[in-house]
């Protein structure tokens, strides 16, 4: 359970800057989904507040600054799925969730009963069991991508980085995963930061939208206020219908055969 507050964060590769000044404060328990379109700025930012790179700018984790963490301490406040994460091959899916409870474990002893016991529930609520002693390398893409999100999960941290965590899953395991970090997230208080390319599931899960492009923020807000036809036409030059479902409020975008003259 932990308040995440960015200061004009900036990330710069080269003299390409990928996000300029963003800010923002999540409350403990919130999901903000960030949106926008490729090379928006979304993976910097995500990388960024994982640690993974140099930024300009001061994030706090419920007051405390984070560029005052070791690696460990961070790890064990925030847990971070990249889009295309490195996956040694020759190791089986328990060892590679296991890794997830690295920052608990001391330099020189092994991983305990309780940290096994972690993998095995989290590799449960993700239907990984009988994935448990396969090779990595000798799953499947979505299978992968679940065993990593798995890890992560494995990791009990207050703040979870998702970047593009289901690209690669079928509806039902997109839909499975999404709904344990939000059984998790209402359980545990878990604060959460995702990039999804699908608008439709981002407005679903997310409380809030942050639509990113060239590196700022464009739009900011509940699902219904960004996501309407007209700024998706604009920023992703795409025809879409957006419709409001009467019944729960859901926005579901529609992808329609047109296109827009640039
Ligand atoms: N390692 C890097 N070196 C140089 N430029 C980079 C690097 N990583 C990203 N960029 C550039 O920074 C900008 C933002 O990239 P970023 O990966 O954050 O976008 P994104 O919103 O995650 O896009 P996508 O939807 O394609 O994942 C892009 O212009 C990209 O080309
Ligand atoms: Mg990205």
């Amino acid at each position: 359970m932990s308040e995440l507050t960015l200061n004009g964060i900036s990330v710069q590769y080269g003299d390409r800057t990928a996000l300029r000044s963003f800010s923002d404060g999540v409350p403990a328990g919130e999901w903000v989904g960030l949106i926008g379109p490729n090379g928006a700025g979304k993976s910097s930012l995500l990388r960024a507040v994982a640690g993974l790179v140099q930024y300009g700018g001061a994030m706090y984790v419920d007051g405390v600054d984070l560029a005052g963490l070791g690696d460990r301490d961070r790890a064990q406040q925030i847990a971070y799925v990249p889009q295309e994460p490195l996956i040694p091959g020759d190791m089986t899916a328990f060892e590679y969730v296991l890794l997830g409870r690295n920052p608990y474990i001391g330099y020189f002893g092994g991983a305990s009963r309780h940290d096994r016991s972690v993998v095995d529930d989290v590799l449960d609520r993700l239907r990984l069991r009988e994935f448990a002693d396969r090779m990595l390398g000798a799953l499947s893409g979505g299978e992968r991508q679940r065993v990593v999100l798995a890890r992560a999960l494995a990791q009990e941290t207050p703040i979870l980085l998702l970047d593009e965590p289901t690209s690669a899953l079928d509806i039902g395991h997109q839909q499975q995963a999404l709904e344990l970090v939000t059984e998790l997230r209402e359980a545990q208080q878990l604060t959460v930061i995702s990039a999804l390319h699908d608008l439709t599931l981002a407005g679903t899960y997310t409380d809030r939208l942050v639509m990113l492009d060239h590196g700022e923020v464009i739009a900011a807000g509940p699902a219904r206020e960004v996501l309407t036809a007209e700024r998706l036409g604009a920023v992703y030059r795409v025809c879409v219908t957006v419709d409001v479902d009467p019944e729960d409020g859901a926005v579901i975008v529609v992808p329609r055969r047109g296109f827009l003259a640039s």
